[in-house]
């Protein structure tokens, strides 16, 4: 079903690159999402990027109680290249202009790729942009919040799952130790979590030393036997195959699009494993960059909007199980309710 409301796709007038803004939905009010820099093997891999993540977008504003409708931006890298600084900027102001384009429907911020220093650049050209650092008068880095939303998300899946919110001795894996990722497993490991973490950077192996948590490649996190897998890095990791040879009991992560298909959250029901949307696990970012730049919410506000994820979740679980549903079906049919 076509569902998008406006995209744009141009060849940007400064870098030459493909630059993509996907507005899925302004139902609820102005269209979030972040601006993602990545390479694709065809532009046309960028386009559906943008396609689904925007669409993400407009559930994860929906169930977050935002006013705010779902977007994205894609800024498509031919694959193997890495942008020289130039380039880069070039590609921002780009982005930047179709943005300023839409005249408000569509505000940006940051995404896989991207910083609060992008966004200052993607500022040249419009204001329609979140989590400039605080000195250019943004929020800053929007992965703290993202973190904190996904740790009180999972405690929701603990209970749920367990029946105790507390991570201590619990186990989790890790996959993907980024800026969202790496906060997440530094505040499992504070609540005494028992850690499995990996990245595809071994660089990142320092950091698991420092948690005292063990380090696997990704793949052996994947299918690691833990209590919670958490997919903290690119998306789609979620297929039949890799359902098929999980050893957890809950996967919940900040990732986007943690499915390679909608129907894969049935494999994982059949399982019996619980899957929390990642759309709820993951608004912790557009929920504290909105409440602080838009709201001007003290710190206590903000952390009490994060937590609220946990409540978020904990009715999706319980609507799941009243209507014989997958946590998948439940949230989905009320970002649907929400959103139209
Ligand atoms: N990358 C963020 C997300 O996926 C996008 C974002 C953050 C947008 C902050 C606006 C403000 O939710």
């Amino acid at each position: 079903m076509f569902s998008h409301e406006r995209i744009i796709i141009r060849r940007g007038p400064e870098s030459g690159l493909p630059i993509i803004v996907a507005v899925h939905s302004t139902a609820l009010g102005t269209a979030l999402g972040g601006c993602r820099l990545k390479a694709y093997p065809q532009w046309q891999d960028g386009l559906a990027d943008a396609l689904r993540l925007s669409a993400a977008m407009t559930d994860k504003c929906a169930l977050a109680g935002l006013p705010n409708g779902g977007g994205k931006t894609v800024i498509a890298l031919p694959t193997g290249a890495t942008p020289d600084p130039g380039l880069r900027v070039a590609a921002l102001h780009d982005a930047g202009s179709v943005i300023e384009e839409l005249g408000g429907h569509y505000a940006t911020g940051p995404d896989v790729g991207t910083g609060p220093d992008d966004m200052v650049t993607i500022g040249h050209r419009t204001n329609h942009v979140f989590c400039r650092p605080a000195g250019a008068g943004g929020s800053g880095d929007s992965s703290p919040g993202t973190a904190a939303g996904t740790v009180a998300a999972l405690r929701a899946v603990c209970r749920a799952r367990f029946g105790s919110t507390d991570p201590a001795g619990r186990s989790f894996a890790v996959v993907g130790l980024g800026r969202v990722g790496g906060r997440v497993a530094r505040l499992l490991a504070e609540s005494g979590a028992k850690l499995v973490v990996a990245d595809v950077d071994p660089a990142k192996r320092s950091l698991a030393d420092e948690l005292g948590a063990t380090w696997a490649t990704p793949e052996e996190a994947l299918t690691a036997a833990v209590d919670v897998l958490v997919p903290a890095a690119l998306g789609g990791l979620l297929t039949p195959t890799s359902v098929a040879a999980l050893r957890c009991a809950a996967v919940a992560g900040p990732a986007n699009n943690q499915l390679d298909t909608p129907a894969t959250a049935d494999l994982l029901h059949n399982r019996d494993i619980l899957w929390a949307p990642d759309y709820v696990v993951s608004a912790g970012g557009v929920i504290s960059a909105t409440a602080v730049e838009l709201h001007h919410e003290s710190p206590q506000q903000v952390t009490a909007r994060l937590d609220a994820i946990a409540d978020t979740l904990t009715e999706v679980f319980a609507s799941a199980q009243r209507d014989g549903v997958t946590p998948s079906a439940a949230a989905t049919a009320e970002a649907r309710r929400r959103a139209g």
